[in-house]
């Protein structure tokens, strides 16, 4: 087999991440520098602070990211970068970055759309059976797609069509995470706070579920409910189990989101359920689709979970 070596880039929010990807499977590297802790005293990504220290992060990111695959840009047949969407003066930096790469050394440049990366990062390392139902779940966006493979299209093999079935209405599920840590004083991201805390706490709120039409999604009703029961108890004088908010926040969104792709996977008849995106590292999530899998016998795909969150590698997948 032919070995295609793609040198990727993503810096759509505040991880600079370069990646060698081979064959869209092997990850031959994947340098992340994450600026989580900068942000964290502002409780939350400041877009101009990110853009600088992508700009001081780049090139030693890229630099060991050639290191670790043990690569020249001789080796490199395409360079891919994150476009779109995402703090503009961030994409900015990974973008020229690239695009002088390319320019310089005559290596042709593949624009990736970062919720395409998001999608790709559960074919890193795994064999996937398409069609399949794909969940996209990150601080920006709670996307759902249907997946197939259409036929030869001029010399290409294989064309994947991704089709987009629904969305939320409102607030992306991670950023119902982070609104609703900071309410509890949780620091910046909340996602993984929320799910830490959440194994010792009880579903004492059971929220109802949102009712929102066909394959889309709604998650402002759920804030809005867990930060008026917050700010009453607060009133109130009663101290507030952040472990029993965190684990009912758990049980809800688990609950509206399996619910959802179920419905996808019966409609469509479609065996294999992919999920991806920073909130795919929650282990409540994770736990309810390995559920769905062994009752409805079909294969649910996570992707490890450094290709959760923000990586290049996904954007070096996606571009193969
Ligand atoms: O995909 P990502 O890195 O960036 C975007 O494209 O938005 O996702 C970041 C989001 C944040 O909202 C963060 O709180 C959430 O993913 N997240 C989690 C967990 N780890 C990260 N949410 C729930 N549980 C987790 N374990
Ligand atoms: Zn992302």
């Amino acid at each position: 087999m032919e070995s295609i070596k793609i040198l990727a880039f993503e810096t759509s929010c505040d991880e600079t991440s370069v990646a060698v990807v081979e064959n869209g499977k092997n990850v031959l590297s994947n340098v992340i520098s994450t600026q989580i802790d900068i942000h964290r005293e502002y409780g939350g990504v400041v877009p101009e602070i990110a853009s600088r220290h992508h700009i001081e992060n780049i090139m030693p990111v890229f630099t060991e990211a050639m290191r670790q695959a043990k690569c020249s840009l001789d080796d490199i047949d395409y360079i891919a970068v994150t476009n779109t969407p995402g703090l503009i003066g961030s994409l900015l930096v990974g973008l020229m970055f690239a695009k002088s790469l390319s320019w310089a050394n005559k290596i042709p440049l593949l624009p990736i759309n970062h919720i395409n990366g998001h999608i790709f990062s559960n074919f890193i390392e795994n064999d996937i059976e398409l069609p399949a139902v794909s969940l996209v779940v990150s601080g920006g966006h709670t996307n759902l797609y249907y997946i197939d493979e259409i036929d030869k299209i001029d010399e290409i093999d294989k064309e994947i069509k991704i089709t987009l079935l629904g969305e939320t209405l409102d607030d992306a599920v991670g950023e119902t995470y982070d609104k609703i840590a900071r309410v509890l004083g949780l620091p910046y991201p909340g996602g993984p706070e929320i799910d830490r805390l959440s194994k010792n706490g009880k579903d004492i709120l059971q929220i109802k579920k949102p009712k929102v039409e066909e394959y889309n999604f709604s998650f402002s009703g759920i804030k809005t409910y867990i930060t008026n029961y917050v700010n009453n108890e607060k009133m109130k004088g009663n101290t507030i189990s952040k472990e029993n908010v965190a684990k009912s926040l758990q049980e809800i969104v688990s609950e509206v989101l399996s619910e959802k792709v179920l419905k996808v996977m019966k409609n469509m008849k479609v065996n294999t359920i992919l999920v991806s995106g920073g909130v795919s590292a929650n282990g409540r999530l994770r736990e309810k689709f390995k559920e769905i899998s062994e009752k409805e016998n079909v294969k649910v795909i996570f992707p490890k979970l450094e290709y959760c969150t923000d990586n290049a590698a996904m954007i070096g997948c996606a571009a193969y």
